[in-house]
């Protein structure tokens, strides 16, 4: 056998197990044998790019390459349906279905899964791309990530298929995967998806497809487009589509009554519940494709389909207790502890109460029945009392602190603010440890090895108390920490060592003065020599600088009205860190782009797009997003968004190149 015979063989074998293993669910072959065959492909390829196949199974594992995506415009444009919240405007519905056909029809009923569209677009049995909904018109090429998804065919079974169609349907992230992600995040101190359409909308767009395989994402696919459709039923398209290796859920169904319709509604009312992924609701798709020619489209929605959406989710329980959370920015958030309950397939054990306002509206009693809605939204509500339910034994009212939980300081409300902040900000333990957190990310100063859980753990043992702290660590004084060793310590210390480096810039916004972002700590480090004359600056000195306004100005003086602010900056400086400009920064800096408002789209190989932006800004230009009569030019790399690239001729606009760019500014 040729190396080129071994190669296809090893494909084709490998899509077979992938579809029987995750379409299917019926493997043939052991996971190790699996790997084996994966890695025996993947060295065979590496050895050998001749062979090189966009379609290949190993394109699953993905690539931590970073990439921005590309806008395509949709062939067919992605509408959404029409909704429907109650039983009597699916007779509405079937009635005007009814009387605008005057022929027998049926009704291809199917669950109508959230999660965020996808359109895959099939050539000669192979997938070429995948798109997002987008704004419907245009939506963004995630084909890289998509071929992470095992449910998906990179390459059709058969050879039955049009040589060219598209077919649309649900990527989903499974309950299981969802909570689990959520889980890692929370112990991470990340914050968490809301649901999981948020978690698999958010990883389809992540530039390094390799985390985005790493998520398990799944997809349902539930219309077939094309010029060549082998059936006139939608029904049966889909049945068809399902030999060739698509995921067809297989709870569609096709009626002929409203009587069956209602029924299929009432039955997946209650039994969604049971489902591994997340239904908001059914699809009633009249099923012939020349009746839904005959039918049409209004400006927004087919005539021939409906969504039904499923009331919220409401649970009944009790109140327990409530307990305050601080946020890192002081922000007191109520939360009611309740009896564990079965809500939309998670068990709920707590609800935010938002504000007091919220708590005071509720009349809001320890003990009280109250009921749970989980809305759109992961995080559970408290939506009502039943009052009926208090009998003689009436609980403690419900009355929001007056002091912060956590450093006993008063609270206080802003006004305008629906929220209680504790003002205790140097020293309330959760804000220092999200200013510390703050310090240590990466666009401040990008310590490695330090995550907001080691900040925890040196924060709680009193190794460190505030960021100046950090730097008086020795490996010594960590390395016999809970899961840490000598390594990770030295690493730690070494990242920290490292980051006395940093540019005066990015320390700057490491500090964490409120309205202070990357942006503005540039302009910032453009116009001081050090942080004393920064210190000193007045509103006047401060306003006079090119994008600070009074707000941001505000808050630089009240910073450095605190002592506790200035001492720590002090302790910073004898730390070594770059409190001042080098005079090399400087030479960064030019005017060369002084009133330009610069657009950047596109795919870059010299630089990545973050670099080109700090490019634009050190050079006095403006990055902006989205292109009008103002834009001066736009920076563009390989690809560029046809919509984009249409704006620009339309308006005029400049399109230059890398290369031309980097001439520009050297
Ligand atoms: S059909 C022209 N079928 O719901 C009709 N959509 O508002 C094309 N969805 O954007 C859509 N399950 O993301 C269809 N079985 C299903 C669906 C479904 C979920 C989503 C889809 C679409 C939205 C419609």
């Amino acid at each position: 056998m040729t190396i080129k015979e071994r190669i296809d063989q090893l494909r084709t074998d490998l899509h077979r197990h992938n579809y029987n293993y995750y379409v299917l669910n019926t493997p043939e072959i052991s996971d190790k044998e699996f790997d084996d065959m994966m890695r025996e492909l993947q060295d065979l390829e590496k050895e050998h790019p001749e062979y090189q196949d966009e379609n290949s199974p190993t394109m699953r594992v993905g690539s931590d390459l970073n990439k921005n995506f590309t806008q395509v415009t949709h062939k067919y444009p992605m509408l959404s349906l029409g909704n429907t919240y109650s039983e009597n405007e699916v007779t509405d519905f079937y009635d005007r279905v009814k009387k605008a056909l005057n022929e027998d029809f049926e009704i291809c009923c199917e669950l109508k899964y959230d999660g965020t569209s996808i359109s895959l677009t099939y050539e000669n049995g192979k997938l070429v791309r995948a798109v997002t909904r987008g704004d419907g018109e245009k939506g963004d090429d995630v084909t890289d990530n998509v071929k992470t998804i095992r449910t998906i065919p990179l390459v059709l079974h058969g050879n039955n298929y049009p040589e060219h169609f598209e077919i649309r349907g649900e990527i989903l992230m499974p309950w299981e995967v969802f909570e689990e992600l959520n889980r890692e995040k929370e112990a991470r101190e990340e914050p968490l998806f809301a649901n999981p359409r948020n978690a698999a909308s958010g990883t389809l767009k992540l530039q390094n497809s390799a985390i985005v395989a790493s998520r398990k994402l799944d997809a349902y696919l539930y219309y077939l487009l094309g010029e060549e459709l082998p059936c006139d039923g939608h029904y049966e398209n889909l049945q068809t589509a399902a030999g060739w290796g698509f995921k067809i859920s297989e709870h569609t169904k096709k009626t002929h009554s409203l009587e069956e319709v209602f029924e299929y509604i009432r039955y997946w009312d209650t039994e969604r519940k049971n489902l591994p992924v997340a239904t908001d609701g059914i699809v009633l798709k009249v099923n012939s494709m020349r009746q839904q020619k005959s039918l049409g489209f209004t400006a927004k929605s087919p005539r021939w389909a409906i969504a039904y959406k499923f009331q919220a989710e409401r649970a009944l329980t009790r109140l327990n207790r409530v307990t305050y959370q601080v946020g890192r920015t002081g922000a007191i958030t109520p939360v009611a502890n309740l009896d564990p309950v079965q809500l939309s397939g998670t068990i709920v054990k707590r609800a935010s109460l938002h504000n007091a306002d919220i708590i005071e509206g509720l009349d809001l009693h320890i003990g009280d029945m109250v009921y749970v809605e989980k809305g759109g939204e992961i995080i559970p509500k408290i939506t009502g009392v039943d009052k009926d339910a208090r009998g003689m034994l009436i609980g403690e009212k419900v009355k929001f602190i007056t002091h912060c939980p956590e450093c006993g300081s008063k609270l206080v409300r802003y006004e305008g603010e629906a929220a209680h902040y504790c003002p205790n900000e140097t020293a309330c333990p959760p804000q220092i440890k999200g200013k510390i957190e703050h310090f240590i990310s990466r666009k401040a100063m990008n310590i490695d090895g330090l995550g907001p859980e080691t900040v925890d753990t040196f924060y709680r043992l009193g190794l460190i108390k505030d960021t100046a702290d950090l730097y008086q660590l020795t490996a010594e004084d960590i390395k016999n920490l809970d899961r840490m060793g000598e390594k990770s310590a030295e690493n730690i210390i070494k990242g920290i060592k490292a980051s006395k480096e940093v540019p005066f810039e990015r320390v700057l916004f490491a500090l964490g003065i409120r309205f202070v972002g990357e942006t503005v700590a540039k302009k910032i480090a453009k116009s001081f020599n050090n942080i004393e004359e920064l210190e000193n600056a007045d509103l006047e000195k401060l306003t006079s600088i090119d994008e600070i306004g009074e707000k941001i100005a505000q808050s630089i003086l009240i910073y450095f009205s605190s002592p506790l602010n200035v001492n720590l900056i002090e302790r910073l400086k004898s730390a070594g860190l770059q409190l001042y400009r080098k005079e090399e920064d400087l030479n960064e800096y030019t005017d060369k782009l002084a009133g330009q408002s610069i657009v950047i789209s596109g795919v870059f190989t010299h630089h990545s797009r973050d670099e080109y932006k700090d490019l634009i800004e050190k050079n006095g230009g403006k990055n902006v997003g989205s292109i009008s009569t103002k834009t001066s030019f736009i920076l563009a790399g390989e690809n560029m968004g046809p919509s984009k690239l249409e704006k620009a001729h339309k308006l005029g606009i400049k399109i230059i190149s890398e290369d031309e760019f980097l001439t520009l500014i050297s």
